[in-house]
């Protein structure tokens, strides 16, 4: 059973080697959790961050933090180390602007910046807005196939898998389902990753508030039908001082 576990992306304690260059994403409806799972696993990451936030209400965000203005044509092209704060960690916060004309090259330069600087975490927290579906520009497409060349982890949440170029949920190391209500999203998660759609939706269905499934696509089938299965697994909520502790660091908190 131990090298089953060890095989996955979680190591034997069962904590997520977030540090290796992983995909990670997390679906579900409006306020079920997403931002919260994405910011935990952002939070844990050891090095150098960047956070698209196009909301602008996620963050992380505070005066430890480093915002990125303009679009793609005033955004560095490199990172930018004269903000770095003696030889600590930085993490870089971008929130785009909806209305500009240039609104996917814009976010596609701060994919780039996290490409060029390689060994660092990407947080976006509404993945459409980067990876429409069927219009993936060149730098996030580049992140989905080639992530692991540059060491970049990224992790990708959105409501809506059916507007999200099919590529993120294919590429996805881990994804995280929270109640899911709309019926084509049950079904594109569960055909991706290969999963029966009607044993999928049961399982998504029976997510109370927050919790929700986690599917590890590197986690091997059980060798026979009685071994346990580690590919989907159901989780209960994360408890509540940890979501509470989660949001107020990524609100300027310690
Ligand atoms: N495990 C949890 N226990 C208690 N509260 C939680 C938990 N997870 C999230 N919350 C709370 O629920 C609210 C919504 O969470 P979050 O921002 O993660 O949702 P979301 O799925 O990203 O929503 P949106 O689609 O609007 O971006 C937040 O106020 C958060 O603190
Ligand atoms: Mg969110």
């Amino acid at each position: 059973m131990r090298e089953t576990l060890m095989a996955g992306t979680f190591d034997q304690r069962g904590q997520l080697v977030i540090g290796d260059g992983r995909i990670i994403s997390c679906f579900g409806k409006k306020r079920s959790g997403k931002s919260i799972m994405g910011t935990l696993l952002f939070r844990s990451y050891p090095g150098d961050r960047i956070v698209i936030d196009v909301a602008g209400d996620d963050g992380p965000m505070g005066p430890d933090v480093v915002d990125l203005k303009g679009t793609v044509v005033d955004l560095p092209r490199r990172w930018p180390e004269s903000k770095r704060k003696d030889k600590e960690r930085m993490t870089l916060r971008y929130v785009p602007d909806p209305g500009s004309p240039t609104r996917l090259e814009d976010v596609d330069a701060v994919v780039a910046l996290a490409l060029s600087h390689g060994d660092c975490a990407l947080l976006i927290h509404e993945v459409n807005y980067v990876a429409p579906s069927g219009r993936v520009p060149a730098h996030m497409s580049r992140l989905l196939h080639q992530n692991r060349h540059r060491n970049v982890t990224a992790i990708l949440c959105d409501p809506r898998p059916i507007t999200v170029d099919a590529l993120v949920l294919a590429q996805s190391d881990v994804v995280y389902v929270f109640e899911m209500n709309v019926v084509q999203d049950r079904e594109r998660i569960a055909q991706t990753i290969g999963w029966n759609t009607k044993d999928f939706a049961e399982g998504v269905t029976d997510l109370g508030p927050h919790e929700y499934l986690r599917y590890d696509a590197n986690q091997p089938k059980p060798a026979s039908d009685d071994d346990p299965d580690y590919r989907l697994v159901h989780f209960p909520a994360l408890p509540e001082d940890v979501a509470k502790q989660t949001y107020d660091w990524a609100h300027g908190g310690k």
